[in-house]
């Protein structure tokens, strides 16, 4: 995985069909996304449950592109080396998951996997002042996490200026994780993000059987950031 920063979708299975989501990652991908976002939640940390270890290996072999593993689980550590063995090209953590989170990106780097950590919208940039050189991304979440289909936050936008200004010439990834759309994107790439999340947005209208609206929705994303340059 080589480092720069142009724009890059990553659609969240989150909003794929789980009864298909070999087919749905391939048809996603074939229409345009840079990566793929895997959202894993444990109904402790966020009040929501998806899929763990199995599932990711199980979708691994789906994926050409990147296997993006956002944990919304707490704790972490008990399951890096899972989801390192599973396949996951980066590997993201909450900083809010738990009180050792320098242990936590040095465990997720140690298993192989590039280290990201991901911000709650009310957990404040300067929470990074310590931690930068220790992280290949980090996550703004433009929504609390837990669910698709929320109202992004905007209040997220100030603070990947600041996170943007911070990172300077550090190969560190920016990602935006919620409420992704044509309106919402380009006030995010604007701001500095290099990696765009985005699960209703993209797999509206959409099915395996009639993919190209996912080629569309993922165009209609990516052009409403191209009038920025
Ligand atoms: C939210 C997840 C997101 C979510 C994004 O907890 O981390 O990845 O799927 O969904 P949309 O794009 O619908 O806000
Ligand atoms: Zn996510």
């Amino acid at each position: 995985m080589s480092f720069d920063r142009s724009l890059k979708i990553a659609p969240s299975i989150l909003s794929a069909d789980f009864a298909n989501f070999g087919q749905e990652i391939e048809a996603v991908e074939a229409q345009g996304a840079d990566w793929i976002h895997v959202d894993v939640m444990d109904g402790h940390f966020v009040p929501n449950l998806t899929f763990g270890p199995p599932l990711c290996k199980a979708i691994r072999r789906h994926i050409k592109t990147v296997m993006d593993v956002h944990l919304m689980i707490a704790p972490v550590e008990p399951y890096i080396e899972a989801f390192a063995d599973a396949g996951a090209d980066v590997l993201t953590a909450h900083l809010e998951a738990g009180p050792h989170i320098h242990r936590t990106l040095q465990a997720i780097r140690g298993a192989g996997c590039k280290a990201g950590l991901a911000l709650n919208p009310g957990t404040p940039v300067e929470a990074l002042d310590y931690l930068l050189d220790m992280v290949d991304l980090v996550c703004v979440m433009t929504v609390n996490p837990g669910f698709g289909g929320q109202k992004f936050i905007h209040s997220q936008i100030a603070k990947v200026e600041k996170l943007r200004a911070m990172i300077g010439d550090r190969p560190v990834h920016i990602e935006i994780d919620g409420g992704i759309t044509p309106e919402t994107a380009p006030l995010m790439r604007a701001a500095g993000a290099d990696v765009l999340v985005a699960g209703s947005a993209v797999f509206k209208g959409g099915s395996v059987q009639d993919p190209a609206p996912y080629g569309q929705n993922i165009r209609a994303i990516r052009t409403s950031c191209d009038t920025l340059v």
